[in-house]
């Protein structure tokens, strides 16, 4: 599965934009149908996805394309259309408001036909955006539905409006709401959503950050969402990415933590021992198992050279 700490969101009917989305530090480049498209430009912004899907040099970003919610009469055209057209090109389609189950075995099964159809090699993934009620309460369900899946997302602005939450500002994370709810607003949406998506082995993705002027504010709901488990953040603004991506990588220390501890582990499993201990004190095995994690990311991130051999 590749990397997605990063994941712009880039308006489909935008040409010019999808050129300068190419040369970001994005892991993930999501041309969106959706919401970043007005009514009128809807159709426009399909052509121009198939078009920059099919006529540009991607290189090796990951590309994904944001159809418009299946209760809508763009939804399953676009899925369609882009499918079709483009597939070979395309890691995975995000599905928006996702509310059942039902919803995912819909496209799955349209991506099983036009796969075959179109003697497409690969198998398409999907992505599935939570952001309403029904949906966050289907959670588990949605995350079981397909072999597909990649990972849950959470939208939060229209999570906020699916539920009637008090609309405070544009900032994108309710952090600085403390003055009308203490502690975080959507803790109990994110905890749901990565616990659903990590017990099915997918990756959590978290909303964009609303105020792309504000990188202190982006960069503390980063920290707190990677802290929760989530292992990237959408970006609306190319400006937003290197921050994120920072944020979603092992640091240094974290990295040489890990090789310490993975290496304490390893030594006690050479000599037989049951318990390991580091610096006097001992290790249990949620420790080493997170140790091994950040050095399975630091290795896919390119960011360690020689790896001690993976003792799990
Ligand atoms: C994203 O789609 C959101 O609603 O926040
Ligand atoms: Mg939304």
């Amino acid at each position: 599965m590749s990397i997605r700490r990063s994941i712009l969101s880039v308006p489909g009917h935008m040409g010019k934009m999808h050129g300068k989305a190419r040369t970001s530090h994005a892991d993930v480049i999501m041309l969106d149908m959706e919401d970043s498209v007005p009514f009128d430009g809807k159709l426009q912004a399909r052509e121009t996805i198939i078009r920059s899907l099919l006529e540009t040099d991607w290189g090796d970003k990951t590309l994904t394309v944001r159809i418009n919610g299946l209760d809508t009469p763009f939804g399953y055209r676009d899925l369609l259309e882009v499918a079709e057209a483009a597939g070979s090109k395309l890691n995975a389609v995000v599905i928006p408001k996702v509310h059942s189950a039902g919803d995912i075995h819909f496209v799955s099964r349209m991506l099983d036909g036009i796969e075959m159809n179109n003697r497409i090699d690969h198998s398409i993934g999907i992505e599935a955006s939570i952001e309403s009620a029904e949906g966050l309460e289907n959670v588990s369900e949605i995350a079981a539905a397909s072999p597909r899946l990649i990972s849950l997302v959470f939208g939060i602005a229209d999570f906020s409006a699916s539920i009637g939450a008090r609309l405070v500002s544009i900032s994108g994370h309710g952090e600085n709401e403390s003055d009308i709810y203490p502690g975080h607003r959507w803790h109990y949406a994110m905890s749901c959503i990565v616990t659903a998506a990590k017990a099915r082995g997918l990756i959590a993705i978290d909303s964009p950050y609303g105020n792309f002027r504000d990188m202190d504010g982006l960069s503390r709901s980063a920290v707190m969402t990677c802290s929760l488990g989530y292992d990237g953040k959408w970006a609306i603004h190319p400006d937003q990415i290197a921050t994120i991506n920072a944020v979603f990588s092992p640091s240094q220390a974290d990295i040489d933590l890990a090789q310490k501890v993975l290496e304490a582990y390893r030594q006690a499993k050479e000599e037989g021992r049951g318990a390991v201990a580091m610096d006097g004190r001992m290790i249990d095995n949620a420790t080493v198992r997170l140790a091994q994690r950040v050095w399975n990311q630091a290795e896919k991130l390119g960011m360690v050279a020689e790896h001690p051999s993976s003792v799990l």
